[in-house]
């Protein structure tokens, strides 16, 4: 078969129907496949693309590399560079998907509305919300100006002078982050004013400039926060599903351990679904969201929202019966989202890699004698700089025996590059 001969309804996945219309789900490879189009293809979309696998789900993977981890396990795969809304029109065009879950940020996300107003294809979890997560701005302004959610104080400054003017008003510390921008690229805490000069720059070299055109970062007033938390919520066709609190620690921007439950008091722990339902509600769509907060007392601040399965919730894999990737896949396809059962207190650890080459871990059985100690190994084809390639993953009696799990796991495996 090929895309243009297939001719499986949308309907099938109630696509524009009701809540209550019937799922139904092809066979991959026929006529009547129902296909799912991931734009980005890393260690979540991997996730995502196993548990589509698991429900006969036809999957392509696109990322702009060959080999990424969920080319892996796709059906086929595609190298676009998805900020090209020409080469992304042409995918889609070709593959004809049902759904277009996006894993990354960085895609052309005016293209994915022409292709929702179309119809036929749904976006995930809608054109919109990738439209305004992908850009610090537009969530920023959603969440703290429209809905009214608190969050740090903010500007948006476009040249060193605005920065120094903005450091002014917000005072020391504060935070510089491109308004494009991932995993704490560009991204510098600045404690004295000799810091603007180089975070100014590093803002600049650190963005996703190309995709804006300008140069331009948000400041915000740094959060003295007690912990910082990921509430996964999933927005899926019978209501909004909160799950247990995720707890982690960040380094340079980017994740290095999470576990769940993270110990909340009731009333905190509202008051962030509270939060989370708001933002997520205003996004809409169906799936799973990794709503960011910081709590400081029984205050909760609003930080950022991922419209998608989140790196800390990689924990999910061994602290829930259905993990974010098999809720996401569920909710994407409009299935029901049962009371999730929790297996006990959770902890994942990154493995990370540095230098140049290709990974070749040891230490795998090490990692693996524990019991309720599990790897993940994502088979990134290569390492250039400093690159996540694998996580560890416990369970434990309590979160600090997981935690201390799953740093021994990762601290057992060593990634040479070869
Ligand atoms: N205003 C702030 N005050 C204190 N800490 C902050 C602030 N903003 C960000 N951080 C810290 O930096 C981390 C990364 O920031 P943020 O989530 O905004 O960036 P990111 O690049 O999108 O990260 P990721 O892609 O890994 O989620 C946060 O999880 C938090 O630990
Ligand atoms: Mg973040």
């Amino acid at each position: 078969m090929t895309a243009g001969e297939s001719s499986a309804g949308p309907a099938s996945l109630g696509l524009g129907a009701s809540a209550s219309a019937t799922v139904s789900i092809g066979t991959p490879g026929s006529v009547g496949a129902t296909r799912a189009l991931l734009l980005g293809s890393g260690e979540l979309g991997k996730e995502v693309a196993i548990e589509l696998q698991r429900l006969g789900v036809e999957v392509i993977a696109v990322d702009r590399y060959e080999g990424a981890p969920a080319m892996q396990v796709a059906h086929r795969w595609h190298v676009v560079d998805m900020l090209d809304p020409v080469a992304l029109r042409a995918v889609i065009a070709a593959e004809r998907p049902h759904l277009v879950i996006p894993e990354i940020e960085a895609i052309a996300t005016a293209e994915l509305a022409a292709v929702e107003a179309v119809g036929g294809t749904r976006v995930v979890p809608t054109a919109r919300a990738t439209r305004l997560t992908m850009d610090r701005e537009g969530i920023r302004r959603l969440a703290a100006e429209e809905l009214g959610l608190p969050t740090s104080p903010y500007r948006f400054v476009e040249s060193e002078a605005e920065l120094r003017e903005a450091v002014a008003a917000l005072g020391l510390p504060c935070v510089v982050k491109p308004v494009m921008s991932s995993s704490g690229k560009g991204q510098s805490v600045l404690r004295t004013a000799d810091d603007v000069a180089p975070a100014w720059s590093y803002a600049v070299t650190g963005g996703r400039a190309a995709v804006g055109g300008a140069s331009r970062a948000i400041v915000e007033g740094f959060v003295d926060f007690d912990y910082e938390i990921t509430l996964l919520t999933v927005r899926h066709a019978a209501g909004t599903t909160f799950l247990d609190p995720i707890g982690h620690v960040q380094v340079d921007g980017d994740y290095r351990e999470s576990w769940q439950p993270q110990p909340m008091d009731a009333a905190t722990r509202a008051r962030a679904e509270e939060i989370a339902g708001a933002v997520t509600g205003a996004l809409g769509g169906w799936g799973v969201f990794g709503v960011e907060l910081f709590v400081r007392g029984d205050e909760v601040l609003f930080s950022e929202v991922s419209p998608r399965p989140h790196d800390t919730g990689l924990v999910t894999l061994v602290s829930q019966d259905l993990s974010e990737f098999a809720l996401h896949a569920r909710a994407v396809l409009g299935l029901p989202i049962p009371a999730v059962r929790q297996l006990g207190p959770a902890a994942s650890c990154a493995v990370l890699a540095e230098g140049t080459g290709v990974p070749v871990f040891h230490g795998v059985d090490a990692a693996l004698e524990r019991p309720g100690s599990e790897v993940r190994l994502f088979g990134k084809p290569s390492v250039a700089g400093r690159r996540r390639v694998g996580v560890t993953l416990a369970l434990g009696s309590e979160v600090a025996d997981a935690r201390a799990a799953a740093r021994a796991a990762a601290a057992a495996l060593r990634v040479e590059l070869v």
